[in-house]
């Protein structure tokens, strides 16, 4: 999928009703204050680094794919930064950055372990990854038999197996919240969304948040 295609699908009713509701949840997790830094982790187009850097925060998007950071660095504002990296080897030193964010990237990374202790690492506050749920009707709709469109390839978890990436890690009030229960987008699966409780592990979309110990 080419970046253009892949951002455009946000400015479809579903796409955008499916990123601003993760945006909201990553958001009220982070509890970043304006001006705070935030390193946005394998940030693809740029849609969540533009969407924090909306609300005051300092922002900086990394990704390995240097088309996806040109598509993002055209459509971004110019105080943000983009820098083309690997997320198993952040380029910076430890407690660089106040937040790191990551959505539904680190599921394409060969080491997510490895990327997820990176985070941690570079992790001043909080950070909150995003991945995909197995344990949900999105999996059943598009992750099986190796996943369709842009979700081709990904890996998808359950919430334990989530978890366990963080043990030993210095991370304390780990939580764990979901969004996309009803991933139709209809106006049911919106009435459902505000209806369930994000602590039920049964939406799409996986976050982990937490503060760095
Ligand atoms: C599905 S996109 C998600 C983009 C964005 N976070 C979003 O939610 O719209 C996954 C992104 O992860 C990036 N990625 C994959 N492996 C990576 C790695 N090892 N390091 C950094 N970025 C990586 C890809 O280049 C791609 O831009």
């Amino acid at each position: 999928m080419n970046p253009a295609d892949y951002d455009a699908w946000y400015d479809t009713p579903r796409g955008r009703w499916i990123g601003e509701t993760e945006f909201r949840l990553a958001a009220r997790l982070l509890a970043a204050a304006p001006g705070d830094s935030l390193l946005d982790v394998g940030c693809g187009t740029g849609w969540f680094t533009r969407r924090f850097a909306a609300q005051g925060l300092q922002a900086t998007g990394l990704d390995a794919d240097p088309d996806w950071l040109a598509f993002a660095r055209a459509h971004g504002d110019p105080a943000m930064r983009w820098v083309e990296g690997d997320a198993r080897r952040l380029p910076y030193a430890d407690a660089s950055f106040d937040h790191v964010l990551s959505i539904a990237a680190l599921c394409f990374v060969g080491d997510e372990r490895q990327a997820a202790a990176e985070i941690v690492r570079v992790a001043r506050r909080r950070f909150v990854i995003g991945w995909l749920n197995r344990d949900s009707l999105l999996y059943r709709e598009k992750g099986r038999h190796g996943g369709s469109g842009a979700y081709r390839g990904a890996r998808w978890h359950t919430a334990s197996e989530l978890r366990e990436f963080f043990s030993g890690l210095p991370v304390h009030e780990l939580k764990l919240r979901s969004a996309i229960f009803l991933p139709s987008g209809t106006k049911l699966a919106r009435y459902v969304e505000k209806c369930v409780p994000d602590a039920l592990p049964w939406g799409g979309m996986l976050l982990v948040a937490g503060e760095k110990g």
